[in-house]
């Protein structure tokens, strides 16, 4: 332990916890209890926004300052249509950590955070994005490989971490995507990382609210489980997430063959048809996490599922980490 520490030093520094491990935004998962359990344990605990109304999630952050001391951050989703006012939220509430997701976020949303010693933290998929967002004043960056849950890029967590980690020092870089024990978080701070973001290792958390159902079938899965959504034809644009394969993605495949079928006979227009495929999952995150209805909600889940083996309070999954990066450490 003593000797890890080194590695931890930079990371933690940044996040002002003990351990540098930013417990990932999870829509409907990260709210108050999982998000100030994480951060209580040592790490960085991050309310995941999603498509909130801002006054939801003002109340989200007072409840969660209710229940930790510790830095929290805010996961804000750059597309959503109120994100100006969420920002204000934001700052108004003396938010610690943001991480923008679901694109680059404006100079100018940096530069506002930045004139409240907010820091900043952004996804970059490639160098190029990575040195952009540098650039741009970014305090930190997260690289997310495809073994990740939910929302991802198409390059595995292994090859972006070679790609970016050797080429940028300056500012703190957190790995995720498929960390599910503490020696392959050990092999990233080596290669260079300040820390890492996990999501599915704390879906099964007991601070977890999301539904009994959602998380047996999170201990029961396997890495095989987790599969990217299929894209049928191009003309009908699939955005790739990775979920436990259930009902609702064979139905999914099914609805695509449907609507292809409709556009080819000319009985839709191409818009309505995209529009059909882009509606197929909404409001289904919620009906798995909160509902339970795991059959015909989405089961967003990292390939990491394969690690979650039972309901553990957070302070033991992030010691678990530790202690594993540790021991290897040492050998
Ligand atoms: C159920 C679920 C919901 C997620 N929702 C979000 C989200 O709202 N915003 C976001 O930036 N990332 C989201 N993610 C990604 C996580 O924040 C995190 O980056 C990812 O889970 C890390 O990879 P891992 O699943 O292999 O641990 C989600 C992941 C899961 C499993």
């Amino acid at each position: 332990m003593i000797d890890i520490r080194k590695l931890l030093k930079k990371g933690s520094d940044f996040l002002g916890c003990q351990f540098p491990i930013i417990g990932g935004a999870m829509t409907w998962v990260s709210e108050k209890n999982l998000v100030s359990a994480i951060s209580n344990a040592g790490g960085l605990g991050v309310i995941a926004c999603g498509a909130m109304e801002p006054s939801h999630l003002e109340n989200e952050i007072i409840s969660t300052q209710k229940l930790t001391k510790n830095p929290i951050g805010v996961n804000l989703i750059l597309m959503h249509p109120k994100i100006e006012k969420l920002i204000e939220i934001c700052i108004e509430n003396k938010i610690h950590f943001i991480v923008f997701a679901g694109g680059i976020p404006k100079k100018k949303y940096i530069n506002q955070f930045k004139a409240k010693r907010i820091k900043t933290i952004a996804f970059a998929s490639t160098l190029f994005i990575a040195n952009r967002l540098k650039n741009f004043g970014i305090d930190a960056l997260i690289i997310e490989g495809s073994e990740a849950g939910g929302h991802i890029g198409p390059v595995s967590t292994n090859v972006l971490a070679q790609e970016i980690l050797p080429f940028i020092s300056e500012i703190p870089i957190f790995v995720a995507g498929g960390i599910g024990r503490g020696e392959s978080f050990l092999n990233y701070l080596r290669q260079g990382a300040a820390g890492c973001q996990i999501g599915t290792r704390f879906v099964c958390a007991s601070e977890s609210v999301a539904h009994d159902n959602f998380k047996n079938i999170f201990i029961k899965s396997e890495a095989r489980s987790a599969q990217v959504s299929i894209q049928l034809d191009d003309r009908l644009p699939v955005i790739p997430v990775r979920a436990i394969k259930n009902k609702a993605s064979v139905l999914f495949l099914e609805k695509q063959k449907e609507v292809l079928k409709n556009l080819e006979q000319g009985n839709v227009s191409l818009k309505e048809a995209q529009l059909t495929i882009e509606k197929f999952w909404s409001g289904s995150l919620k009906k798995a996490v909160i509902d339970g209805d795991i059959e015909n909600g989405s089961l967003m889940a990292g390939q990491s599922v394969s690690m979650v083996k039972k309901i553990q309070p957070v302070k033991e999954i992030i010691e678990e980490i530790i202690q594993q990066a540790s021991h290897e450490y040492n050998k």
